[in-house]
C-alpha cells in the first residue's frame, strides 16, 4: 500500500500537472479527442474549401429548399399573388387547397380555426365571436349569400394579407396551416350538407 502512495501519487500529480499549459484557450490534455473535435467543419468555423471562408454558405441565389416535408417545402414557398383586387380575383381563380381532405387535415383545421379565427367569426362562423358582441367588427357568416360560394383561392388571399378589419394572418400561420382551416371553414359554408350528413349518422345511431 504503501509502494502504491510512493509511486502511484506521483504520477498521477505528474499527469495532473502536465495536461495543464499556459494557453487559456488550450482545453489541455484531451482523452480520445475524436469525441470532441468533429471531423466535418463545425458551424461559425472558417473554412479553407469555400472561396469567402465562411462554413455556412448561403442557399443558391434563386432556389428554395425543399427537403422531404411536403409541408415545409410548401410553406416556404414565396406568395404568387399581389395584394391587390386583381390579386384577389387572381388567386381567386387558379389558387386551390394543395392538401388532401383527410380527417386529420379537418380535426387540426378545425383545431387551428378555434385558436385563430373563432373569436371574430364565431364557433360556428356565424361572424358572432366574443369580439363581435364587444363591438368588435362584424364578418359576415360563411354561410351567408356574400361568403357560401366565395372560392378558397380567394378566402387563402384573404388570410394572407387580410380585408379591410380582418388583419393578415401570414405571420402566425404557416401556409399549410391556413389551408388546413380552409378546408374546415368550407364545412361552415356549406353548413347544410355537413350538418346534414352528421345528423342523419346520429338519428341512426339513436335507432340502432
Ligand atoms: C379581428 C377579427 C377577425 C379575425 C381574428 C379573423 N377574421 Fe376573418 N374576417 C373578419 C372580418 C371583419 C371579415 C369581413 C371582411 C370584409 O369583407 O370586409 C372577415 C372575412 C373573412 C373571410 C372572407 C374573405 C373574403 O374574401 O371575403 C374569410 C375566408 C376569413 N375571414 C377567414 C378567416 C380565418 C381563416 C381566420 C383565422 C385564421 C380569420 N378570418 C380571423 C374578421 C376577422
Amino acid at each position: 500500500m504503501k509502494n502504491i502512495i510512493k509511486y502511484i501519487l506521483p504520477v498521477a500529480a505528474a499527469i495532473a500537472v502536465s495536461s495543464c499549459n499556459d494557453d487559456p484557450k488550450s482545453p489541455g490534455y484531451e482523452y480520445m479527442p475524436d469525441m470532441y473535435n468533429a471531423v466535418g467543419y463545425e458551424a461559425n468555423s472558417a473554412n479553407p474549401i469555400f472561396k469567402d471562408s465562411i462554413t455556412d454558405q448561403q442557399p443558391v441565389a434563386g432556389t428554395i429548399a425543399r427537403g422531404n416535408d411536403i409541408y415545409a417545402s410548401m410553406d416556404r414557398m414565396p406568395y404568387p399573388y399581389e395584394n391587390s383586387p386583381e390579386g384577389y380575383e387572381a388567386a381567386g381563380l387558379n389558387l386551390h387547397n394543395p392538401l388532401e381532405r383527410t380527417e386529420a387535415n379537418m380535426t387540426e383545421g378545425k383545431r387551428l380555426y378555434e385558436n385563430y379565427c373563432t373569436h371574430c367569426h364565431g364557433p360556428k362562423g356565424m361572424g358572432d365571436g366574443l369580439v363581435v358582441t364587444h363591438n368588435g367588427p362584424k364578418p359576415p357568416a360563411y354561410s351567408s349569400d356574400a361568403l357560401k360560394d366565395l372560392p378558397e383561392g380567394k378566402a387563402f388571399h384573404t388570410t394572407q394579407f387580410g380585408k379591410n378589419m380582418m388583419g393578415s394572418h401570414a405571420s402566425q400561420l404557416t401556409a399549410s396551416q391556413r389551408w388546413k382551416i380552409i378546408m374546415y371553414i368550407q364545412t361552415l359554408q356549406k353548413p347544410g350538407g355537413q350538418t346534414a350528413a352528421a345528423d342523419s349518422a346520429k338519428t341512426e345511431a339513436k335507432k340502432g
